[in-house]
């Protein structure tokens, strides 16, 4: 982590430093569950195989975590690898998925060339990220997609914007900024970047979930995705 990084990124990263292991072992693939976000996952590697194209760019796993929507599109057959703000988190996706790639960063400043991924996945990862610097995050994922390329976010939502600090989690202290928003919120935010709108999702919360879940698809317009 630089030394002028802001410090809502510096106390994200102790923070899921701190409860990596306990994160880990609680949620080992919580897709196990979930067929909606299997299925959009695979909506997704459809998107990223437009039709026609032969060179097969890379995508990449946002605010990766664990490592397991990583491990999925792998075996969905992308080639894909994590970044995540975490080291700790970094360390023990390497550990689970010794077969891929992961790197420490974050997506408000993604450590890649312009125009290299053929696709973004982030899932509950933008939620740590305060309005104001979601712009930034954005404008990082247009820069880093090749057009035509697709974003599929996954986020915590409900009928209003709305906020929450965690000063404790698995009985460890932390000091993490959650941030729940509209599906308008974030498709507005996307469209400002310049990216398109392809599809809204909203499920309804289960189980222990207090918030509905957000998906929402779109791409940097372009050749592929038009
Ligand atoms: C709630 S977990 C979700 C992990 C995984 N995507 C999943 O769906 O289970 C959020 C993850 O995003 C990472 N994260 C938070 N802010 C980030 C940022 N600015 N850049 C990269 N990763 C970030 C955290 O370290 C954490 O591993």
């Amino acid at each position: 982590m630089r030394a002028d990084s802001p410090e809502f990124l510096t106390a994200t990263q102790a923070s899921y430093d701190a409860i990596a292991e306990a994160y880990a072992a609680g949620f080992p693939d919580s897709l196990a569950g979930r067929p909606l976000e299997r299925a959009l996952l695979t909506a997704f590697v459809d998107l990223v195989r437009a039709p026609g194209a032969s060179a097969r760019p890379p995508v990449a796993d946002i605010g990766s975590g664990p490592g397991y929507v990583a491990a999925r599109l792998h075996g969905l057959g992308l080639p894909v690898f994590g970044v995540d703000v975490s080291p700790r988190m970094v360390a023990l996706a390497r550990r689970a998925h010794p077969e891929l790639r992961f790197h420490v960063g974050s997506m408000t400043a993604l450590d890649l060339p312009d125009e290299t991924l053929g696709g973004i996945v982030a899932l509950y990862s933008i939620i740590h990220v305060p309005d104001d610097h979601l712009p930034t995050v954005f404008a990082e994922f247009h820069r880093v997609l090749l057009p035509g390329a697709p974003v599929l976010l996954g986020f915590q939502s409900g009928d209003e914007d709305g906020h929450l600090r965690l000063t404790e989690r698995f009985g460890s202290p932390i000091s993490l900024d959650y941030y729940w928003r509209t599906p308008d919120t974030v498709a507005t935010a996307l469209t400002k970047a310049g990216l398109r709108i392809h599809a809204r999702v909203l499920r309804e919360p289960e189980g222990e979930e207090k918030h509905p879940r957000a998906f929402l698809l779109a791409h940097r317009p372009g050749p592929a995705g038009g």
